[in-house]
């Protein structure tokens, strides 16, 4: 074994938390080494966001074309390579990997790919893959950040082998459409995915066990979407519980329970694929926390708004400090920690963090719900305005959905911006930056909206809860 490296910093993981705190640490002249045992970019950038919003825009345009005829767009025998569509997939993640490692450099943070388990307080030992001989490098750091994100759950019954049973990263390689796609979870992940499956051919079967897809969210933005998957020929299922499953000749075959109790009865459904997207858990094992003594809830490691553990000099962040497990959650803390380790006086602090499904149509949301608010005891006042009285978005041939404003009814201050609708998920910048700065219903009333535009039905609805709407009747 070679002599200890020394460094200031060792981020452990290189997704969006690690590889923005090296870069921010590498900014901030902290000699800092990112460890991944992976790609660059995690999760998000190889198998989870990028890959999925690439071939949810490729199935997008097979659609439309698809049904296009009223638009004027006549074209025959439309098909799809998928083999090429993966293909192209692969570009847009080899891009951004490859950016990732450049930023790094270029920021002056040193990158080593190996896993890090940790063997003291200030010490990490990462073991390179047997390609590259398998070698142990020790490293030794003043601080240590945690950033190793989180994987998808199994459920009993449904062992993830590759083939007939796959979790999202699976999903997102299919070098074929499946004929029959089964979708276990009926949450972020399996709506984004049985979508674009749907659209390319195949009959999904969106399997939920709650009473309603895409729990968690306004239930009225989630029946927008519920309508669409219908339009879409997707069967949901809910109130069902996926058992198990057997190889029955060339397919699949599912047992589900409906019902509880005297109700309960088994139903049966055949896929030659199933997705199971159950919920995602925390990597948290074989890292070594419980020799330095660093404590976790329910696999997740607690920590404060500096993102500091209970162990000093070592900070978690991203999937691995707790919900919401977003991405740009993830970047954030990432930021402030680097921060924190070169001695600056920052803190997670947050008004809001947006939170956007690339169902058909989008859904995003920003703040506080109408329940929300009022259960926090205040008083408030809604307003709404349907995508269909927008002119953009008919012009768009997207006028499914609407945008629904959140305020306080005496002091006109934005809680909440939810929208339902196809470029939900540009428009809630916008959003986002009217509850963090604090803004009343009248800023996003009076500020000028570039016409025809979709943002322009932020304003008409932040109007409506004034009573000042100009585009629908005000109620
Ligand atoms: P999820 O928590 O969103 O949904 C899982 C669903 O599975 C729940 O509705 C649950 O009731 C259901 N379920 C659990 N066991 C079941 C069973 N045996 N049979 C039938 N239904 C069952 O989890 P998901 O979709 O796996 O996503 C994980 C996380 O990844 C999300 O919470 C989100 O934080 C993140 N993510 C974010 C995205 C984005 O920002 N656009 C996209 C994809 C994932």
């Amino acid at each position: 074994m070679s002599e200890p490296i020394h460094v200031q910093a060792l981020v452990i993981g290189a997704g969006p938390g690690g590889y923005v705190a090296g870069i921010r640490l590498g900014q901030l002249k902290v000699k800092t080494l990112v460890v991944e045992r992976d790609q660059p970019g995690g999760v998000c950038l190889n198998v989870g966001c990028i890959p999925s919003k690439a071939l949810i825009t490729a199935s997008k345009y097979f659609d439309k074309l698809k049904h296009g005829s009223d638009m004027g767009l006549l074209a025959d025998n439309v098909r799809v390579d998928m083999k090429k569509m993966q293909a192209w997939k692969g570009d847009v993640v080899g891009k951004l990997t490859g950016g990732v490692r450049q930023l790094l450099k270029s920021n002056g943070c040193d990158y080593l790919v190996g896993t890090a388990k940790l063997v003291g307080p200030r010490t990490v030992e990462v073991r390179g893959s047997a390609g590259d001989g398998g070698g142990t490098t020790t490293i030794q750091a003043d601080h240590i950040v945690l950033a190793t994100g989180s994987r998808p759950i199994e459920i009993p019954g449904f062992k993830f082998d590759g083939d007939r049973v796959v979790d999202s990263t699976g999903a997102l390689a299919f070098s074929e459409i499946p004929q029959r796609l089964a979708v276990i979870g009926g949450g972020y992940i399996g709506i984004e995915i049985g979508t674009l499956y749907a659209k390319l051919g195949s009959h999904v079967t969106v399997v939920e066990a709650l009473p309603a897809i895409l729990a968690g969210t306004d239930p009225e933005l989630g029946q927008v979407v519920a309508r669409k998957l219908k339009k879409l020929g997707v069967q949901v299922l809910t109130g069902a519980k996926a058992k198990s499953w057997q190889e029955k000749g060339d397919r699949a075959v599912l047992t589900l329970q409906t019902g509880e109790g005297a109700e309960a009865a088994a139903v049966t459904i055949d896929a030659d694929k199933i997705l199971v997207a159950v919920g995602r858990r925390p990597n948290s094992e074989a890292l070594g926390l419980e020799t330095v003594g660093v404590r976790m809830e329910r696999g997740f490691v607690p920590v404060d708004r500096r993102m500091c553990t209970n162990v000093p000099g070592i900070y978690a962040i991203g999937d691995l400090a707790g919900q919401p497990m977003l991405a740009h959650k993830a970047s954030r803390e990432a930021e402030v920690v680097a921060e924190v380790i070169a001695g600056h006086r920052a803190e997670m602090d947050v008004r809001c963090i947006p939170a956007v499904i690339f169902s058909d149509p989008e859904i995003s949301t920003v703040g506080l719900t109408a329940d929300e608010a009022q259960k926090l005891g205040r008083t408030i006042k809604i307003g709404k305005f349907p995508f269909a009285a927008l002119g953009r978005a008919i012009a768009n041939a997207d006028t499914d959905g609407f945008v629904k404003v959140v305020i306080d009814a005496a002091t006109h201050e934005v809680l909440g911006i939810h929208v339902v609708g196809n470029g939900a998920s540009d428009i809630i910048a916008e959003a986002a930056l009217a509850i963090e700065m604090g803004a009343l219903a009248d800023d996003l009333s009076l500020t000028i909206h570039a016409h025809p535009t979709l943002p322009e039905a932020i304003m008409e609805a932040a109007k409506a809860a004034l009573g000042e709407a100009i585009h629908i009747i005000n109620r």
